[in-house]
Parts: C-alpha cells; sequence; structure tokens
C-alpha cells in the first residue's frame, strides 16, 4: 500500500484544513428545512453589482478564448481609481491565491511567517503546506495588536508579517499611527502584508491611509479583494498593491492565466458600479447599528466592527451555533480557543431580524 502521508511530507499530513461556512443549500438538505440563511462567510448579501451581470453577459460568447494573463484591462482601470502605477499592482485568485503567491516566493522552507491571533487561519495553512510554520502573536485585552510583542517574536528567519486590517474575526481595527510605528522599527528585509479584504466598509477616520505609504516603506504590500464589498466571491478575484520590483518577483512565480477571464471582467464592471457599492456600504452600515442595538438590549458583549461581520460573546459559541443550526440560521463558530463567541456575517435587514429572533429562542430570552 501506498503511504500517501510519507509521501507528502509531515507538514502535508499534518495540515488542518480550513473548514469553510455551510452552504444555504446543504443544510436544508441535512436537515429537511426550508428558507435557511446564512451569515457565515462574510458575503455580500446584496449579490453582485447590476454592472458587473450586464457585463458578464455581454461577454458570454468570448469565454472559449484564454484571459488576458497580465489583466490588461482591470489593471489600468483600477490603477487609475487607485491613483498608482499600472506595475505595482498584481491580481490573484481571490486574495488567498495573493497570500499563496506571497510566501512561495519569498519564504523558504524553514522560514517562518508572523501574525496576530486570533485572525485569519490561511496565512498558517499556507505557510505550513509550503514548509514553512506561521508564529501567532497574542493579542492583548479587547483583541488589540501588540505591536512591540510582534516586533519581538520577528527573527532572523522571519520573511513576512501578516496583518489583517479591519481583522477577521474579531472586527476591529488598528491606526495608521500604529502602523507607522511600527514600519519606522521593523527591519526593512522582513516585508509588511497588510490584508484589507474589508477596507471599504471602514468609516474609522484614524484607519491607516495605507497607499500613500507605499513609496516610503517598500517592503510594504497591501491586499485587497473583489469577494466582500464588491459581491464577487465565486470569481475569486483579488490584488496586491506592492513595489514594482516587489510585484515583478510574484510575477515571476504565479501561473500565466490565474484569474479567469470571467472574474477581470465582472471586476472591471465592478468598478465602474459606483451606485452598487454605496447601497452595500449602506445596508452594513445600517444593519450593525441595528444589531449593537440588539446586543445591547440582550446584553452581550460584542466587538464593534469596522467590516462586515460581528463578533459576539453568546458564552457558548457552539451550543449557540448548532441551536442556530436547527433553526436555519448559519453562523460561524470559531473553534475552542474562541470558544464563547459566534461571528455573525451583516446580512439584509429581513436576514437580521431572522438572525436576532433565532439568536432569542436559542438563549431563550
Ligand atoms: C482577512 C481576510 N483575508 C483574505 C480573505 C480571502 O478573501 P478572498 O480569497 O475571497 O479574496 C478573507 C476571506 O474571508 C479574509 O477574511
Amino acid at each position: 500500500m501506498i503511504d500517501f502521508k510519507k509521501l507528502a511530507g509531515e507538514n502535508i499530513a499534518l495540515l488542518i484544513p480550513y473548514k469553510p461556512g455551510k452552504p444555504v443549500k446543504e443544510l436544508e438538505r441535512e436537515l429537511g428545512i426550508r428558507k435557511a440563511i446564512k451569515l457565515a462567510s462574510n458575503e455580500n448579501p446584496m449579490g453582485i453589482s447590476p454592472k458587473s451581470k450586464e457585463a458578464l453577459i455581454s461577454f458570454m460568447d468570448e469565454l472559449n478564448r484564454y484571459p488576458l494573463g497580465d489583466c490588461y484591462y482591470l489593471r489600468k482601470k483600477l490603477a487609475g481609481k487607485l491613483g498608482v502605477a499600472e506595475n505595482k499592482l498584481l491580481f490573484g485568485t481571490g486574495s488567498n491565491e495573493i497570500i499563496e503567491l506571497l510566501i512561495r516566493t519569498f519564504v523558504k522552507s524553514g522560514e517562518n511567517v508572523v501574525s496576530f491571533f486570533p485572525s485569519f487561519s490561511v496565512y498558517g495553512i499556507i505557510a505550513q503546506a509550503n514548509g514553512s510554520f506561521c508564529k501567532w502573536v497574542e493579542t492583548d485585552d479587547d483583541f488589540k495588536v501588540n505591536f512591540e510583542k510582534i516586533l519581538n517574536t520577528i527573527d532572523n528567519n522571519t520573511k513576512i508579517v501578516f496583518l489583517a486590517n479591519p481583522n477577521n474575526p474579531t472586527g476591529t481595527y488598528f491606526s495608521h499611527d500604529e502602523l507607522v510605528n511600527f514600519l519606522d522599527n521593523v527591519r526593512d528585509d522582513v516585508l509588511v502584508v497588510l490584508d484589507e479584504a474589508y477596507y471599504e466598509f471602514v468609516d474609522a477616520h484614524d484607519y491607516p491611509q495605507s497607499v500613500k505609504l507605499l513609496d516610503k516603506y517598500p517592503n510594504l504590500f497591501i491586499m485587497r479583494t473583489f469577494s466582500k464589498a464588491y459581491g464577487l466571491a465565486g470569481f475569486r478575484i483579488g490584488y496586491v498593491i506592492g513595489s514594482p520590483e516587489g510585484i515583478d518577483m510574484l510575477n515571476r512565480v504565479r501561473q500565466p492565466f490565474n484569474v479567469n477571464m470571467a472574474a477581470q471582467i465582472v471586476a472591471e464592471a465592478a468598478l465602474e458600479d459606483h451606485e452598487f457599492l454605496r447601497k452595500v456600504i449602506k445596508n452594513n452600515r445600517d444593519g450593525k447599528i441595528y444589531l449593537y442595538n440588539e446586543f445591547k438590549k440582550l446584553g452581550l458583549k460584542y466587538y464593534e466592527t469596522q467590516a462586515n461581520f460581528i463578533l459576539v460573546d453568546v458564552k457558548d459559541g457552539n451550543k449557540v451555533f448548532n441551536d442556530l443550526l436547527y433553526k436555519g440560521v448559519i453562523v460561524r463558530f470559531l473553534g475552542p480557543k474562541l470558544a464563547p463567541y459566534i461571528r455573525v456575517s451583516i446580512g439584509l435587514p429581513e436576514e437580521n431580524e431572522i438572525f436576532i429572533e433565532k439568536l432569542k429562542e436559542v438563549l431563550e430570552v
């Protein structure tokens, strides 16, 4: 018998795969229920932008061709919107692929990456798959990032520091001044990757203006995605902004046609759909206020969010998660280290109301 674990090596055999939120259809099939709602994966509850839909339909007949390897038109449009040179951009199959490209390109076997805990588990999974590992630095009270501790954790083998801002699963953020202070103190051969997946939802005034820092700090990379505010999670497209020299290295490693044609087309159209983005952000802001108020009435501690989800302390996260499932509401339980919490994505008004109604039933209040 072939020992596949041995063939793959220990780093792969011991890998715990990422567990995505349960799809609605699967829950409905399993429990024989109807009209389940999913508030588990920080997706866009408002669908995809009308302009993206139109663009996709009009390009249908071209999908027999290979896509543009360099995302030429999308790159041009995004560079203009961000006010950066085109050679500072690289696109990927979701920001997940960008994380993978950064690690494959810059982190060699035995070297490490650093992030803070709790944060996006994918940094650790990809590092381990690559023969490397992630050193997770505990956050302080209320999940405040301790940059001093991060600096002390970085060693001679550290290649990348991943900083999700706003953070997932907490929704919390760090400020422009905190970031600048960190960049001033970190070695310049350590890459600092800001993961700004939820950037469009942010309303904090002291949130980093990260793009403006790129010229001063060539070790800085900024990742963003079309999966959240733009509603294109199913297409898988994200991007990274960095120094032309750093982007050039990533470009050597990426597959020739890594971003499919449909994704390029819908993303380009989404950048033009200001009206849709405005509605999405308003829905999120209104939903956030509604949920905060309801949590307050229920006496539940929650963390103020800069993203499209809220972390809330329900005492026994696993039980509440499971009980909600049986009532047709999918939220996220985050594992034993975050045992008291659930994370709920902000949905449409009616979805938020159903969630609160079912939560009250589960908590018996
Ligand atoms: C912090 C963070 N980064 C990156 C991603 C990945 O996004 P995508 O690969 O869809 O662009 C997510 C998705 O949930 C996330 O929460």
